[in-house]
Order: structure tokens, then C-alpha cells, then sequence
């Protein structure tokens, strides 16, 4: 139901990664492969927002780029000052004036949100819910807001600074995604103030507001892990675990054998075929493709790499960007491969460098053996047929 419904996602991006003490804007950090923005408007995609503005700051050039490589429709707007979240939002104005059925605020700096729970919450939209807050019950509710509610129904959301103890003892808490109905999201948002101790303009003030024009607000709640956010780099390597075991429930419920699931590092991307084995220590960055029955050994590397049906990889190997691999072909210890392909059931099992290569099908090559490609200024393909034997003698 609330697919067919038309959906703006504002995506809040202003974050300056000064706690990571970091030059770069903190939506632009990576976990499994990919920045934290784009996990952000993946999941945006895969639950149906048509339209998706990205609020950027500091660095918004680049956030841009960002946003528009995922998305390319992505309306980008910059929040020159920070003012408060509400105030971010508002940054975004004209594209909220346009009316969309929902419109979805989330945080650029919570990569783990599912796109099922965006779908619930615009569900909750639909059934008649001005305001929806996505909520969790953590384990230390510190400096979260808390979801206030009276007989069953959600009242207001006060911000840890401004709660009283009562308040303070709450334990279910704002996890930051909120939606709004687009016919009134202006209407409310714009009657938000920052008469508070922070002098910000709080989106959470949403709640209140709504009440007291005579609408409804809802709370759907979701588990800690889902609302994750990242301030600092201590909290991006505890995100990045959690999507990891993630990652690897997905690969093994699909059928991939992980010998050893913890010590192996996925990509968002990684795509598996059918009875894959990959041996423990093996990191996969983003790209990568593995073909049926393939056996990834230990302490491989692997980047925007393909490897075809059979193929046997490591122990020890390095597929960087361009490897390709067709059926069967060994790639054994030491040996590194870069924009190269290897055709059927080529074999080079010790020491090599092959890049900006062709290896010819049935083709073995031998140990220590290196493909010249660079003389300086320009670079050489290397073409070795089809069942050539390079040996070293
Ligand atoms: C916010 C919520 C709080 C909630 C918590 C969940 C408000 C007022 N508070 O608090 O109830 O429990 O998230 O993590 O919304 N941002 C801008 N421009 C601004 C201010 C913020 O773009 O002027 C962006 C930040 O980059 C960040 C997000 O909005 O992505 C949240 O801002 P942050 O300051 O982290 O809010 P919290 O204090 O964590
Ligand atoms: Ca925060």
C-alpha cells in the first residue's frame, strides 16, 4: 500500500566528522565497502522513495558527488549554518513544498537502517499518522531523546538536555528517523522554534506540534542495532562489526561455507554463487563477484574482482581491480592480478605479477613470472595465448 504512495527521503548529511578528527564530511566514512550516505540511500531505493533530497554542509561538493553517483535524481541542498535539525530539514524546503504523499527524515550517519522499517514507517503514514517516530529501547539511553507518551499515545519527544528526571527515566527513546505526511510536514515543521537550551531548532518538537494541531503521532519501534549512529571512529568500527555479522548470515543462509565467519570481511556488494567456499582471513572490498564452486583460500584480497565457476584463489592472493577469472583457473600464493583476464583453466600458482594482461585459456605460468606494463610514461597490454607455457626453468 504504501509503495504506491510518493515518497521524499531527506537525507541529513551536514555532520563534519570532527569527532573522527577528520577532514572529511562524516557521511562520506565507509563501512563494508561503502560510505555511510550510501548505505543510507540504498536503503532509500530499495524501499521505494522516488525522491530523495541530501542536505550537505561542510564538504557538500563532495557529499554531492556522492549522492548523485547512488542516485543521480538526488536534489542536494545546503544548510550553510548549523542550526538544529529541524532547521537541516527546512534546508529542503522546496522540495517538501511539492506535497509527496511521505516525507522520510533520516539521518546520513545511521547506515544500518533496513529498508523494510522505512516501509512500516510510511505505512504508518498512510493509515493516518501525521507524525511517525522511529523509536528503540537502548541499552544506555544516554543523550538520546525520549519518546514521551501519555494513555498510549505518542505526546511529545523532550531531548536529554531538556528532560526532567522523570523524563530522563524513560526508556524508550528517539532513534532520529521521523516521516511526516507531506500535506501538513510544512505546516508543522515550520512552526518549530528553538526556545530551548540549546537554541536549536529541534525536529523533535514535531511531535508536540502535531498534537496540538489536532493530528496524530505514532511510534514504530525497531532494535538498537537498526538505529546505530556515528560520531566517532570507535562507534564506525562497532557499526561496521555489526553490519559484518550481517553480511555474513546473508552469504551463509545463501549457501556460502565461511569456515571461519569472523575472521572474513564482506562488502556490501559481494555476490556469491552456489556452493562457494571461502577459507578463513579473506577480505573482500567492494566489486567482487564469485561464480559457482569457486574456493577462496586463506588470506586472499580481493577488489572489483571477478572469479568465474571453479576457480581456485589463494592461499595468499591478491585480485585487485580488473582481475578477471574465468572457469577454473588457479591463482595461487603470492601472486597479484590487475586488470588482467585469465581465461579458462589458466593456472599461475607462485610469485607473479600479471597486470594489464591476457592469459590465454589452458595457459600455465610459472614462478616469479612478471608482466612488464609500465615503461614510465605509457602502459602495455601483455597477451599470452591460448595453452602457452611460461616457464621458469
Ligand atoms: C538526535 C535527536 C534525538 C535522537 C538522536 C538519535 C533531535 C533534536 N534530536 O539527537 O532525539 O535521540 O538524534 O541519534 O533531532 N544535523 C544537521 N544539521 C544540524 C543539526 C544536525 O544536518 O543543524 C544532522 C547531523 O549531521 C546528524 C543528525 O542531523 O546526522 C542528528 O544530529 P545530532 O546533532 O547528531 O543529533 P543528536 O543530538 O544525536
Ligand atoms: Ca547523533
Amino acid at each position: 500500500m504504501a509503495l504506491e504512495r510518493s515518497c521524499l527521503a531527506v537525507v541529513l548529511a551536514a555532520g563534519e566528522g570532527t569527532r573522527m578528527r577528520s577532514a572529511r564530511p562524516k557521511v562520506l566514512h565507509a563501512i563494508a565497502g561503502r560510505s555511510l550516505l550510501a548505505h543510507v540511500l540504498h536503503a532509500v531505493r530499495e524501499a521505494g522513495g522516488t525522491l530523495t533530497a541530501v542536505v550537505g554542509g561542510l564538504g557538500a561538493e563532495a557529499v554531492a558527488a556522492e549522492a548523485k553517483r547512488i542516485l543521480p535524481d538526488a536534489e542536494i541542498f545546503v544548510q550553510a549554518e548549523r542550526r538544529g535539525t529541524a532547521h537541516a530539514v527546512l534546508a529542503a524546503k522546496a522540495a517538501i513544498a511539492r506535497a509527496p504523499d511521505d516525507v522520510l527524515v533520516i539521518f546520513g550517519d545511521t547506515p544500518l537502517i533496513r529498508p523494510q522499517t522505512l516501509t512500516r514507517i510510511r505505512e504508518a503514514v498512510a493509515q493516518g499518522a501525521a507524525v511517525v517516530v522511529l523509536g528503540f529501547r537502548p541499552k544506555d539511553p544516554a543523550g538520546y531523546g525520549r519518546l514521551v507518551v501519555e494513555d498510549g499515545k505518542l505526546v511529545a519527544i523532550r531531548e536529554e538536555v531538556d528532560a526532567s528526571p522523570a523524563e530522563r527515566a524513560i526508556k524508550l527513546c528517539n532513534g532520529g528517523l521521523m516521516a511526516f505526511a507531506g500535506p501538513t510536514a510544512l505546516a508543522i515543521l515550520e512552526r518549530i522554534g528553538n526556545d530551548n537550551r540549546k537554541g536549536e531548532y529541534y525536529l523533535t518538537d514535531a511531535v508536540a506540534i502535531a498534537r496540538a494541531m489536532g493530528c496524530k503521532a505514532t511510534v514504530i519501534e525497531t532494535e538498537e542495532d537498526e538505529v546505530r549512529g556515528i560520531n566517532t571512529n570507535a562507534q564506525l568500527a562497532e557499526t561496521a562489526a555489526v553490519l559484518q555479522q550481517r553480511l555474513r548470515k546473508a552469504a551463509m543462509e545463501q549457501g556460502v561455507t565461511l569456515v571461519a565467519p569472523e575472521t572474513v570481511f564482506l562488502s556490501s556488494d559481494t555476490k556469491f554463487g552456489r556452493e562457494v567456499v571461502v577459507e578463513p582471513f579473506v577480505v573482500f572490498g567492494p566489486g567482487v563477484t564469485v561464480e559457482d564452486n569457486a574456493v577462496i583460500r586463506s588470506f586472499s584480497h580481493l577488489e572489483r574482482a571477478h572469479v568465474g565457476k571453479g576457480a581456485l584463489v589463494g592461499p595468499y592472493a591478491r585480485l585487485r581491480p580488473g582481475a578477471h577469472l574465468q572457469e577454473n583457473v588457479h591463482v595461487g600464493n603470492f601472486v597479484e592480478i590487475k586488470e588482467a583476464l585469465i581465461e579458462t583453466g589458466a593456472k599461475a600458482n607462485h610469485l607473479s605479477y600479471i597486470g594489464d594482461a591476457t592469459v590465454g585459456a589452458g595457459a600455465n605460468v610459472g614462478a616469479g613470472t612478471v608482466t612488464c606494463n609500465y615503461d614510465g610514461v605509457a602502459k602495455h597490454r601483455t597477451e599470452i595465448g591460448k595453452d602457452a607455457f611460461i616457464g621458469a626453468a
